[in-house]
């Protein structure tokens, strides 16, 4: 059965070793594009989606991976204004502990979103290791979804990618609150969107919309937005911040 699809990927579920499994299937065409297994295999985290197994066959690499029943963004887009902040919480909580650790292991993500983040009734998995790339030499690939991307990533030919994660995670929390985007939705076209992520400042002023945010959560979100990446938190200090502070 097809569970997701992606730009290149497909999703079914299967079975492996008698348990239900995620399939996915990357064209070999493609896989310059995508070493999920490279970074997979040496990350162990109760936050992070498990690889079972991987192959190839004579056109696809398969990936089988541990199943969960839907992506944040197909929960969003279940409720019509956004979901509560218990739920945001508890979803952005855990991918906040898993940035901080494959960054304190040298890895970035560089895809976070709803869509990549899995969830069932008792797990929240961050997956998608499509775009991971080792963090020692600063990249000058623009990879990311363009609503996500930092700012930094349109404006300066190299960028550190632990402190774009953060950027991407901010744009997640808002959303999954708010199912808007705190800087539009303009993905086709970049000018604009670049306009917006480089000048707007959310809840600068308070709309009735973002004021159905709780305090504690528009400074969160504030913070990870931060424009300059030298001063945006890293995901260890922003567990700290007042949203994820218990
Ligand atoms: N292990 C899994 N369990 C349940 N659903 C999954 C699993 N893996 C992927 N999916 C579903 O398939 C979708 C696409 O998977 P994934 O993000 O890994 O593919 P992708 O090709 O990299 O996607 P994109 O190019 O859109 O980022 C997910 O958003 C999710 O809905
Ligand atoms: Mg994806």
């Amino acid at each position: 059965m097809l569970i997701g699809q992606g730009n290149t990927s497909v999703i079914y579920k299967g079975t492996y070793c008698g348990e239900e499994c995620a399939i996915k299937t990357v064209p070999i065409a493609a896989t310059q594009l995508s070493n999920e297994n490279e970074f997979l295999n040496q990350l162990q985290h109760p936050f992070i989606i498990k690889l079972l197994a991987s192959g190839q066959s004579s056109t696809d690499i398969i990936y089988i991976y541990e199943l969960l029943d839907y992506d944040a963004l197909t929960l969003l887009n279940a409720s019509k204004f956004g979901l509560n902040e218990d739920i945001v919480r508890i979803i952005g909580f855990p991918v906040c502990c898993a940035l901080k650790y494959i960054h304190s292991r040298g890895i970035a993500h560089r895809d976070v979103k709803p869509a990549n983040i899995l969830l069932s009734r008792d797990n929240v998995k961050l997956a998608d290791w499509g775009f991971a790339a080792y963090t020692d030499q600063p990249f000058n690939d623009k990879k990311g979804s363009p609503i996500y991307m930092a700012p930094e990533i349109y404006s300066q030919s190299t960028y550190h990618g632990p402190p774009a994660d953060i950027w991407a995670l901010g744009v997640t929390l808002y959303q999954l609150k708010t199912n808007t985007y705190p800087f539009g939705d303009k993905a086709d076209d970049i000018d604009e969107l670049k306009n917006e992520i480089f000048t707007v400042t959310p809840f600068l002023s308070l709309s009735s919309s973002s004021s159905s945010l709780t305090i504690d959560l528009r400074e969160t979100i504030t913070s990870l937005l931060t424009k300059d990446p030298s001063l945006r938190p890293s995901a260890s200090n922003a567990l700290y911040l007042p949203f994820f502070k218990m």
